[in-house]
């Protein structure tokens, strides 16, 4: 197959990852039989600084025309000082481009590579079985909803931000997450603030509708504090979980402590329903961010960002066995013995992020 990956390196550390996740891509081009064909895109502070904007127009004219989205991540200290006058917009741009490109459904998965399960804080026993998704709706709530100002006046200061959601918005994530629980282990937990959020009173009452059509899952509402709670008490019942935007994003912070290391946690966020086989307009990233303290340093873990393009290969190109390459040459290289500094345990080697980019990218064009 021929197809285009629009790249975007943002800021810290993201330049370095995603190189480790292009050199990945690239063998499995070569030992697949597939061009890949890779173009950059400017993003975040580093472009903010560069040309005065965030999200330049011709990195959603760019991403838009690509095949998919290689992203790395947004963020620079510098700018984050309350009450600057000038700064990049909000987010660095990725909450617009996700907005613009109508990215409205981000997987999270949440998965334990065996070998590294001395590295979460939690338990082996606890977290020994979690292979869960969490399902974010993206493109509303709270991030994006009306009135959102900070008002200053003679009188003092206060703030609003707005929390809106449409049934529809609501309607199309909920039946991602049970077209996913279809495929895996047929159990949704639906989670939100019921009778606290109307947000969350027309988030229930839609899921309860959409979860009609769908009889043979079986599904949960759960609220969001007892979510959180239950994923450091019980983890391994999870399946597919779906929640709203602002929800998602903390519990997926949250979550990653499961899998060892927020160094291990990829993302998708697509345009429609993954089914594995279609065409889907997607961006690919990390959850983690730009982690400045660690920029240009050779150490930050590329794993997330690898995953993220086996995501990639899954979901916007169908190509279910090169995915599953990539993710089986990353437990091939846990298990024998290769680390990066968060996931470090004794007796056990260190490597830099080019080498743990190199040592994949070697094992995958030996893999049978
Ligand atoms: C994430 C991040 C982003 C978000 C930031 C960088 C805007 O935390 O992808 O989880 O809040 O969505
Ligand atoms: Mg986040």
């Amino acid at each position: 197959m021929k197809l285009s990956i629009a790249v975007l390196p943002g800021d810290g550390v993201g330049p370095e990852i995603v190189a480790e996740g292009v050199k990945v891509l690239k063998a499995v081009g070569s030992k697949f039989g597939h061009e890949f064909r890779f173009s950059d895109g400017m993003i975040g502070a580093a472009a903010y600084e560069k040309i005065g904007e965030a999200l330049p127009k011709a990195t959603v004219d760019l991403c838009k025309a690509s095949d998919a989205v290689l992203f790395g991540a947004v963020g620079e200290p510098r700018y984050e000082v309350p009450g600057l006058k000038e700064r990049p917009e909000r987010g660095y741009g990725i909450i617009r481009l996700r907005k613009e490109m109508g990215l409205f459904a981000n997987l999270r998965p949440v998965k334990l590579f065996p070998s590294v399960i001395s590295t979460s804080h939690l338990k082996p026993e606890i977290v020994s079985n979690v292979d869960f998704i969490i399902v974010r709706e993206l493109t509303g709530g709270i991030y994006f909803g009306e009135p959102k100002e900070l008002i200053r006046s003679p009188e003092g200061r206060s703030a609003v931000d707005s929390m809106r959601y449409s049934e529809e918005e609501i309607r199309r994530i909920v039946r991602v997450g049970f077209e996913l629980a279809r495929v895996r282990r047929k159990k949704l937990t639906s989670v939100d603030k019921f009778q606290i959020l109307k947000c969350s009173d027309l988030w229930r009452e839609v899921a309860i509708e959409v979860a009609a059509e769908y009889p043979d899952i079986e599904v949960e509402h759960a609220l969001v504090d007892y979510c959180a709670m239950s994923f450091i008490q019980r983890p391994a019942d999870f399946d597919v979980i779906v929640t709203e935007n602002l929800f998602g994003d903390i519990l997926s912070d949250e979550a990653s402590m499961l899998a060892g290391s927020l160094g291990m946690m990829p993302s998708a966020s697509l345009a429609g329903i993954p089914s594995g086989g279609g065409k889907l307009a997607g961006l690919y990233e990390p959850i983690h961010g730009s982690a400045p303290r660690r920029t240009g340093l050779n150490m930050i873990n590329p794993i997330a960002t690898i995953l993220s393009g086996a995501m990639m290969l899954r979901y916007s190109f169908g190509l279910t066995k090169e995915a599953q390459a990539i993710e089986n040459t990353v437990d091939q290289v846990l298990k024998e013995g290769y680390r990066t500094y968060d996931i470090m345990s004794d007796g056990m080697t260190k490597l830099g992020t080019s080498e743990m980019g190199d040592m994949i990218a070697k094992k995958l064009a030996a893999c049978p």
